[in-house]
């Protein structure tokens, strides 16, 4: 069965920069088993930072939200603090925040990011009240090396979409969020384009799961195709499902949350990795591209490092944007 859960309104927070659980309840499925597998670190174990990973809309900020309002969470920690800190952050107007919510003092005002890095790290030696620092879209490690701090019962939750940026230490431990299963994928589905868990009986229960299959768990497609087909006909619902198959956009709303999801990924590539990303291009649509092919163009005609190459590689697969496979067909 899939699993339904509520996430009710939190207020704790208000700043521009610190946003919080959105003020109506939020239809939600399968997190209870992510946020019980995501406190076993927090709660039990000696790790400073826990990273949620998975792909652009798969459901990272939902579940830090919803670890707000955890009971044993807020019991544990006496300060719980979300953070959004985006692709562009405002680093000294974060650390400005994290002043004032972490030590709950009038507002801060540093020279600079280094002064307000060394400042909170002094103080946050000093104090004892356990707290859960959460950091929701983190791009970059130099942002994050900016924004995370060690104290003795401090601990940061950071979510991202590029696994290269999660810090390989003894005191990290990775989450990987997985999508969602069978029954959750459609129960979303289902809630988006019926307003209900359930499929109706005016339409083709296999029609349905087979668009579920080809949003492949993701919630953001499962939530964005789902509202597309709101109160659609049967012939709309066969369209769409032909037109997913062939990966074809079905509506604009469609193909406004898939470019969303993709542009902010790409966005945030540097010049160079840009440039190779586009070199993808050259081979032929829906073939598999051979890496040492591929490596072999920017080593040859971009004439980068072999080494450079290979991070490049593996940058572009942190973020979602290739999918490295060992499989030779
Ligand atoms: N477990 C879930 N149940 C229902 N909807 C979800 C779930 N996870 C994510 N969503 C919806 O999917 C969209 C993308 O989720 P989000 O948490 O923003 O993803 P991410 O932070 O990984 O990019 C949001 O509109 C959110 O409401
Ligand atoms: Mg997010």
């Amino acid at each position: 069965m899939a699993s339904v859960d509520m996430v009710e309104s939190n207020e704790m927070v208000e700043d521009s920069v610190v946003s919080c659980i959105p003020g109506n309840s939020q239809f939600c499925v399968g997190l209870k088993r992510s946020i019980e597998e995501l406190k076993v670190p927090l709660l039990e174990r000696d790790v400073s930072v826990v990273a949620v990973h998975c792909i652009g809309g798969g459901g990272k900020t939902t579940l830090a939200r919803a670890l707000c309002n955890d009971p044993q969470i807020k019991g544990y920690f006496k300060n719980v603090i979300f953070i959004n800190v985006s692709q562009s952050p405002d680093l000294k107007g974060i650390l400005e925040t994290m002043w004032v919510k972490i030590l709950k003092r009038n507002k801060a005002k540093f020279q600079n990011i280094e002064d307000g890095h060394i400042q909170l790290q002094q103080q946050l030696l000093m104090q004892s009240e356990p707290t859960l620092m959460i950091l929701d879209d983190v791009w970059s490690k130099e942002d994050l090396d900016e924004l995370l701090f060690e104290g003795t019962r401090y601990k940061t939750l950071i979510t991202s979409r590029d696994s290269s940026i999660i810090p390989k230490t003894f005191s990290t431990e990775v989450y990987q969020l997985p999508l969602l299963g069978e029954q959750d994928a459609l129960s979303l589905l289902c809630f988006w384009s019926f307003g209900h868990t359930s499929i109706p009986s005016t339409i083709e229960v296999n029609l349905v799961k087979k668009v579920q299959e080809e949003c492949g768990g993701l919630p953001l497609a499962l939530k964005v195709i789902g509202s597309s087909l709101n109160g659609q006909t049967h012939v709309a619902w066969e369209r769409a499902k032909n037109k997913i198959s062939n990966g074809k956009i079905i509506s604009s709303y469609h193909e406004e949350g898939i470019l969303k999801c993709l542009k902010s990924s790409i966005d945030s590539l540097d010049d160079v990795a840009k440039e190779c990303f586009l070199d993808l291009g050259l081979f032929p649509k829906g073939k598999k591209i051979c890496v040492e092919a591929l490596l072999q163009i920017w080593v040859n005609f971009r004439k980068m490092e072999w080494k450079d190459a290979v991070d490049i590689l593996f940058k572009l697969a942190g973020r979602n944007l290739i999918n490295l496979s060992s499989n030779q067909r």
